[in-house]
């Protein structure tokens, strides 16, 4: 398959595209950087449609663009936040729907957010979205790629959980404190984190795409979500430091303002539409995932 990958240059873009073409696709780079040695296709989410080239002859899309959520949550930067997925999504949409043949599948990033702060309760796809700006900005994000519905094209927003990866995402923000011996849980610890490895939602992400019997959202996480306090402890043994620090919730939140959320709220979410269509996880143990993860190179 001819696949378009926007916001590729990210974090998760490099896996997305090496997994793409070990799975014997071709995949080209759309958005504002070029990332690897793929084709690359200038586009500004922005301002402008994607140019009509850049879809040319492309039978699936992912589209990962959008402004990093990991930051203090002004007024701006909300703003920049919620727009570049709407409007981003939106413009995105509409060049797919305008062209003479169109892909088949738009893949369209989104996350677990989506569901908000929900305790101890099991997520799946079915559950309804929480409240608050994060759930909101998703249920934007995957509405305006919906509209690609309109056109016969399958879309599936992909409710992308924690990522764990080496270069980037929650894991290299929580690791320095860990090296140092000064981690510990965030909070009361009692929060659920569903977390994935980066390769596995790289290639989940490809599963998604090809595979047409999959409709509608994909929870993008691990089958064994744990607590805040399970991943503390799990991570502070794999690199072989005590990890008995706890953060206080009230110094996130002095921190990092309302974007504390993000580390504090509870999504104990499941993957059940990947594995329902049969997809297979290379890492369902979170010990094994951080183990894969932080061994020496
Ligand atoms: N990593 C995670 O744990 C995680 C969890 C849940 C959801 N997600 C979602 O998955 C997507 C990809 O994640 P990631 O970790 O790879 O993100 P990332 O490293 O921040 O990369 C996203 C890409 O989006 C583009 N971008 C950045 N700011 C933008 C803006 N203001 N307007 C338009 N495009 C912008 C950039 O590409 P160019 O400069 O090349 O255009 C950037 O490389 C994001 O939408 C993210 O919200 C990620």
């Amino acid at each position: 398959m001819h696949v378009a990958v926007t916001g590729a240059s990210g974090f998760l873009g490099g896996y997305i595209l090496r997994a793409l073409a070990q799975a014997g696709h071709s995949p080209r780079v759309l958005g504002r950087r070029a990332a690897g040695a793929y084709p690359f296709f200038h586009w500004d989410p922005s301002s402008s449609l994607p140019p009509e080239s850049a879809l040319a002859g492309v039978d699936g899309v992912i589209h990962l663009s959008g402004e990093p959520v990991a930051q203090r949550w002004t007024r701006e930067a909300r703003r920049r936040i919620l727009e570049s997925r709407r409007d981003g999504t939106r413009r995105l949409a509409e060049a797919l729907s305008r062209q003479a043949v169109r892909p088949r599948t738009l893949v369209s990033a989104s996350a677990i957010g989506f569901y908000g702060s929900r305790g101890d309760e099991p997520l799946t796809e079915a559950a309804a979205a929480g409240t608050g700006f994060l759930p909101e900005t998703c249920i934007e994000w995957e509405a305006r790629a919906r509209d690609a519905e309109a056109a016969g094209i399958r879309v599936a927003p992909l409710r992308i959980g924690i990522v764990l990866g080496k270069e980037g995402g929650a894991l290299a923000k929580m690791l320095p404190p860990f090296r140092a011996g000064v981690g510990g849980t965030l909070g009361s610890g009692s929060q659920w984190m569903s977390w994935i490895h980066v390769r596995d939602l790289a290639r989940l992400a490809e599963f998604v795409l090809v595979n047409d019997t999959v409709q509608g959202a994909v929870n993008a996480v691990s089958p064994a979500p744990v607590t805040n306090r399970e991943f503390s402890k799990i991570l502070g043994q794999t690199v072989h430091r005590p990890a008995f620090l706890p953060v206080p919730a009230f110094a996130l939140k002095l921190l990092f303002g309302e974007m504390a959320e993000v580390v504090l709220g509870s999504q104990r979410v499941l993957p059940q539409a990947a594995m329902q269509a049969g997809f297979r996880f290379e890492f369902t143990d979170l010990r094994t995932a951080l183990t894969d993860l932080l061994r020496p190179a």
